[in-house]
């Protein structure tokens, strides 16, 4: 199980390091993913910003070819159960256990060096986050959940609560404690940006997944080189343009990966010529993607349908674990 925050548009670096990593888990495991934008809600001020985002991702992750039928695949604000389990797991958890908390912990010390007051700015969904993400998890079972190691923090409180509830109710309902998956190290799955940086949308250095061809060459342009001359030798792996080619490219276009190696090696290819390669690489194998993601954002479309098939599979989940859990704390029971 994982969650995705609808916070901006989904861009090369998503695609490589996020959405490809996941589909390949669903081939092995019973998986559950959701767009979480009860989460995005902390920083996203800006309602059809927020629709805007929440629809884009959902298109993006069909789009490149998450199978809804073999994954639960919905929105999280379509589950109300998972707001009811919230207040249940707030009352378990320590305040003390939310104060050391990576994400907040972040904002406090920023203001304490600008010499604010340590909460400005903070609301109580950031102080409260961890808690949602651990209903999220806890709710649908989960075993596994695969995240950036930005995220296992939060895995750990979620696996924390879990057994503060288990400690104290764990005769009448148990939950399942999860453990974080986390890619391995070195398994190069970051893309460099616009500015040579990590691909990331607080950079603003991003390549959007879906723009048309014009855009998309004009991007792959702006990527940083050097300015070793055409007829010299070049090493492809401190080269931005290369890095992108080789982790974006699928087994198709591996031929084409591994010829431009040589040739970057031999001398005799400029950086012009190796973007062009890159620019034909990308816009072949996104093209079909973006041609069902423009679809699917059309009002109306199949993710409406989709959305709601998958709300329904998630909330007869949530449901069930949930009336357990009512019993168990004595809201509902024999002999009220
Ligand atoms: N906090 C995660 C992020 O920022 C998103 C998220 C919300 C999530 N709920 C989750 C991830 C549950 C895994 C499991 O990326």
């Amino acid at each position: 199980m994982t969650g995705i925050k609808p916070t901006g548009e989904p861009h090369l670096g998503n695609l490589v390091g996020a959405i490809r990593p996941a589909l390949t888990l669903t081939e092995k495991y019973d998986s559950v993913y959701f767009i979480a934008d009860y989460h995005a809600l902390t920083s996203v001020r800006d309602p059809q910003e927020l629709r805007q985002y929440t629809r884009s991702v959902a298109a993006t992750w069909l789009a490149a070819g998450l199978d809804p039928k073999r994954t639960t695949f919905y929105v999280q604000s379509d589950v109300p159960e998972i707001f009811e389990l919230n207040w249940v797991l707030s009352c378990l958890t320590a305040k003390g256990l939310m104060n050391r908390a990576h994400a907040y912990k972040a904002a406090r010390d920023k203001n304490v060096e600008a010499d604010e007051d340590p909460d400005a700015g903070v609301n109580m969904g950031l102080y409260n986050y961890p808690i949602l993400m651990a209903v999220d998890i806890l709710i649908m079972e989960s075993d596994v959940v695969p995240v950036g190691r930005d995220q296992v923090q939060h895995v750990e409180y979620a696996a924390d609560i879990a057994g503060s509830f288990n400690h104290v109710y764990g005769k009448g309902y148990t939950f399942k404690v999860p453990e974080a998956l986390i890619p391995p190290e070195g398994s190069g799955q970051t893309l460099p940006g616009l500015d040579g940086r990590k691909m990331s949308k607080s950079y603003d250095n991003t390549i959007p997944l879906f723009l048309p061809e014009k855009k998309l060459l004009k991007l792959v342009k702006r990527i940083p080189t050097d300015s070793t001359p055409v007829e010299e030798p070049k090493n492809p792996d401190t080269s931005a343009p290369f890095q992108i080619l080789e982790q974006f490219a699928s087994a198709e276009h591996a031929d084409v990966v591994a010829d431009t190696r040589k040739r970057l090696q031999e001398g005799g290819m400029g950086w012009g010529e190796l973007k062009n390669v890159l620019f034909e690489v990308l816009n072949t194998e996104l093209a079909p993607l973006r041609e069902r993601y423009d679809a699917l954002m059309e009002p109306g479309s199949e993710l409406d349908t989709v959305l709601a098939e998958g709300a329904q599979k998630a909330r007869d989940r949530a449901s069930r674990v949930l009336t357990q859990v009512r019993e168990a704390i004595g809201l509902t029971g024999v002999a009220r």
